[in-house]
């Protein structure tokens, strides 16, 4: 192993949403933080080294984004997914939350319907209400630890004023790496539905080795002409904070669109430097880093799911093919979601996310964010553990 992901590191003090506001989420700040989706290991040596090498340099002007740069992601994705970018189809983008919102913005009416599948990463429920749409509620299927698309119920809820749905591929927080045949069937819908799809990707290198991510837009010609993908460098190399991330559409007519609010609307065009440079870097040289990481969250992954099959069995981990994100069935404890989020916050000390705000499906359950050291990881669980069990925390 040439990078060390057992190192501890201290990122209170820093502002850390995760670290340093969960106050403001959970009303108390000593609880260990295993929930905002980010990871507690320190960025490939190389990205670090290219940000303070630009630092040094000292003028921070406006800078636009090399051909490089779009090179660099144009062979990520070919490599890693098998998916050949054209350049003209990339927009550089703020955060991909932002991009889901310019596309609602583009693509959507107010009063629309725009679907998204729950449970389900929440920001899409805000996104599209603070837009004034409105949100159809796709729930999944969940079966003896599995989710799978409710395609029947999904092809039921569409009617005229039904323009677009929210992808999340892989599924934060079920942990689904959707399969090829199930792209196709959701795609086929929307297609003939007349539904565009925004899908977003951003977990899409955080894949364990039984898994594989294809994007939706390369099922076929007629996927990729009816969406907009959403990719980042921000989860897979814990990039986050810089808030730069690409949406690729192929379709000439929705990219227009798309650039038009982007561009005109928002103003938004030059993007952060130290964004474009981690993003870059990452790309071009972070491969070897992402693969120790990989071996390194998979290991956690199967540590969590393990410990808790044999220590808190009450408890059920449903085993995620992709995304750093262990989403736990808490119901066979038999409580309500408030004595379970006390329970959870009170009793085990741990900052999770609770499931009901991941809309319908997510009651009874809780999702923890699984990277970070292996150490704090098994301190988690026993605090977890201790308090499913009713005994006070060490
Ligand atoms: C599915 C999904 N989309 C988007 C985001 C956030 O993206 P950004 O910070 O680029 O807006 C997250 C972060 O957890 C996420 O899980």
């Amino acid at each position: 192993m040439k990078y060390n992901f057992d190192e501890i590191i201290d990122r209170r003090g820093t502002e850390s949403y995760k670290w340093d506001h969960t106050k403001d989420f959970f009303g108390r700040d000593d609880l260990l933080p295993m929930w905002v989706a980010d990871m507690d290991f320190k960025s490939p040596p190389v990205v670090i080294e290219a940000i303070l090498r630009r630092a040094e340099h000292g003028i921070f002007g406006y800078t636009a984004k090399s051909e490089s740069f779009y090179q660099a992601f144009i062979d990520w994705t070919g490599k890693r997914h098998g998916w050949e970018v054209k350049k003209e189809w990339i927009i550089a983008s703020p955060g991909v939350v932002p991009a889901i919102a310019i596309a609602i913005q583009a693509f959507t009416n107010p009063g629309d319907k725009i679907v998204v599948q729950t449970p389900v990463y929440y920001p899409f429920f805000n996104v599209v209400k603070n837009n004034r749409r409105e949100l159809i509620i796709n729930e999944l299927i969940y079966n003896n630890g599995h989710y799978t698309m409710n395609y029947e119920d999904l092809i039921e809820k569409i009617d005229s004023k039904t323009k677009m749905l929210i992808l999340c591929s892989p599924h934060n927080p079920v942990g689904r790496v959707w399969s090829k045949a199930e792209l196709k069937r959701l795609g086929e819908i929307c297609l003939e539905k007349g539904i565009i799809v925004v899908s977003d990707e951003i977990h899409s290198d955080i894949v364990y080795s039984e898994s594989k991510h294809i994007p939706f837009a390369s099922i076929s010609e007629e996927s990729a002409n009816n969406s907009i993908t959403c990719m980042a460098a921000s989860k897979t190399f814990n990039i986050a904070g810089l808030e730069t991330s690409l949406t690729i559409i192929p379709n000439t007519e929705l990219r227009g669109k798309f650039k038009k609010i982007l561009l005109k609307g928002l103003s938004l065009t030059l993007g952060n430097i130290f964004g474009t440079i981690a993003t870059e870097t990452a790309y071009r040289l972070g491969e070897d880093w992402l693969e120790e990481l990989l071996d390194y969250l998979e290991k956690n992954r199967d540590f969590a799911i393990e410990y808790i099959r044999n220590n808190i069995p009450s408890v059920k981990a449903i085993k995620p093919e992709g995304t750093f994100l262990l989403w736990l069935d808490f119901r066979g404890l038999g409580l309500s979601d408030l004595e379970l989020q006390k329970l959870i916050l009170n009793e085990a000390g741990v900052a999770l996310n609770h499931g009901t705000v991941f809309g319908k499906g997510g009651e009874g359950f809780q999702r923890l964010n699984f990277a970070c050291p292996r150490a704090i990881l098994e301190k988690g669980l026993k605090k977890i553990e201790r308090a499913v069990k009713g005994l006070k925390d060490d």
